[in-house]
């Protein structure tokens, strides 16, 4: 079978790596992909972005499948457009349409929808320009901290915990009458601040069925001790310590049944995966947010504690057949280290030759911004390598990712020393 991936971070290398291993591979395509996935397949060089270019990839070169990676292919309508095309209609795409990648796009639809089928989440109420004042009353009858959320995709920079009251009045106009985040912040949704700890579940779904992946603890701050900057996230470790079966069986019984009947209600059609974001409070799982992919680095240690052949879950999600699938997982913990550019995630250079990699033993090191320049690996972005070990538990597996990430090197490099800290 011929695949496409699309897409050009550790998450899609992570895709390529383990779709690799499949028999049923015959040509495996990653467009754009990075000097990584340049190894296990073809890249093609277009943007995921541009579906026209995408259907010509998708056409010149026989590809049975389409797997999409990051967001905004989906939110922009990737799926949509392959149905409504005579030429690719019969070709699944792994990811879901527009209507339902709103789970993503709007924080608001993901409330709405979340109150509709009684999936516990944070009170909220949403804003606009309009409502300014209404925003103001309903800061004051919530405690602090206060939790902003621009409604739209915004790179991941939405979103504003603020500690004062006047702080947060001050943002909320801001975001509404100054567009502090563009388009996306024409609309507001303020929540209830919810003190707990944060995990992800990860469900794949063909719309009727679904099974459960490994569930996953991203670190998505910067600096030590989960301190400075949002980033995309500098490490994870699979599975959750905290979660144990009976947390399980809650989040099970009380989010993703719900979620799946809710599309089934709503009319929504669903084919790829879930990324549902908890935090666990007083022992009860809320659902933080929704994302329409699988989370990066989360997909590094996901999908490396898959036994299962990759293609063949694909295929069954393709076909409605998830019901007839034995999923099996690997016993073993998993972690991932991120190496990112100095200066990350603000300013950094690009174009550092990275030195060492072949000197890595027992561990896979999935590339994420990377580039090949001739026989030289060069840095082309803020996160560029993810360091994944398995081990007995997730203190021996990191152990193994920071011994190899010794042997690895690039000006200015820079990694969190800490990841599991908290656990
Ligand atoms: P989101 O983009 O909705 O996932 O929010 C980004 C991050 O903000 C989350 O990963 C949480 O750490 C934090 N956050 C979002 N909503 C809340 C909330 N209601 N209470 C506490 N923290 C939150
Ligand atoms: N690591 C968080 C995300 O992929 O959104």
């Amino acid at each position: 079978m011929n695949i496409l991936i699309l897409g050009s971070g550790g998450r899609e290398c992570t895709f390529a790596w383990k779709l690799a291993q499949s028999s049923k591979i015959k040509n495996l395509y990653i467009a754009p992909g990075n000097a990584g996935t340049a190894k296990i397949g073809h890249n093609i060089a277009i943007d995921p972005n541009d579906f026209k270019a995408v259907k010509k990839e998708v056409l010149n070169n026989n590809i049975q499948m389409v797997i999409v990676g990051p967001e905004d292919p989906l939110v922009n309508g990737i799926h949509d457009y392959f149905l409504e095309d005579n030429e690719l209609k019969n070709i699944p795409v792994i990811g879901p349409q527009k209507h339902a990648a709103l789970l993503e796009g709007s924080k608001e639809f993901a409330k709405e929808f979340m109150y509709r089928h009684n999936i516990p989440t944070a009170k909220y109420e949403s804003f606009t320009q309009e409502t300014l004042e209404n925003g103001f009353k309903f800061l004051e009858s919530l405690d602090a901290p206060y939790v902003l959320k621009a409604n739209g995709l915004a790179a991941g920079k939405g979103v504003l915990i603020l500690k004062d009251l006047q702080e947060a009045k001050e943002e909320l106009k801001e975001m509404l009458t100054n567009k502090k985040f563009g388009d996306a912040s024409t609309k507001v949704v303020i929540e209830e601040f919810l003190d707990g700890i944060e995990m992800s579940t990860f469900v794949l779904t063909d719309g009727e069925n679904y099974v459960i992946l490994p569930n996953a603890k991203d670190y998505k701050r910067i600096g030590e001790g989960d301190k400075g900057l949002n980033t995309g996230g500098m490490g994870a470790i699979s599975p959750v310590p905290f979660a144990d079966n009976d947390f399980l069986t809650k989040v099970e019984e009380r989010i993703i049944k719900p979620t799946i009947d809710g599309f089934k209600k709503d009319n929504i059609s669903y084919v790829g995966f879930v990324f549902i974001g908890l935090i666990k409070v007083n022992n009860e799982p809320l659902v933080i947010e929704y994302n329409v992919r699988m989370g990066d680095p989360e997909t590094e240690v996901v999908i490396p504690r898959i036994k299962s052949d990759l293609v063949d879950l694909f295929i069954a999600t393709a076909g409605k057949k998830l019901d007839k699938l034995n999923l099996e997982i690997d016993d073993r913990a998993a972690t991932t280290v991120m190496l990112v550019s100095g200066g990350y995630p603000e300013s950094y250079e690009k174009e550092k030759q990275i030195t060492g990699l072949e000197n890595i033993e027992n561990s896979i090191v999935f590339h994420a911004g990377t580039t090949q320049n001739e026989n030289k690996v060069l840095t082309s972005g803020g996160r560029v390598l993810a360091i994944t070990s398995y081990g007995k538990d997730f203190r021996e597996a990191l152990k193994q990712s920071y011994a190899n990430i010794e042997k690895i090197k690039f000006d200015k490099m820079s990694y969190r020393t800490d990841i599991g800290f908290d656990l």
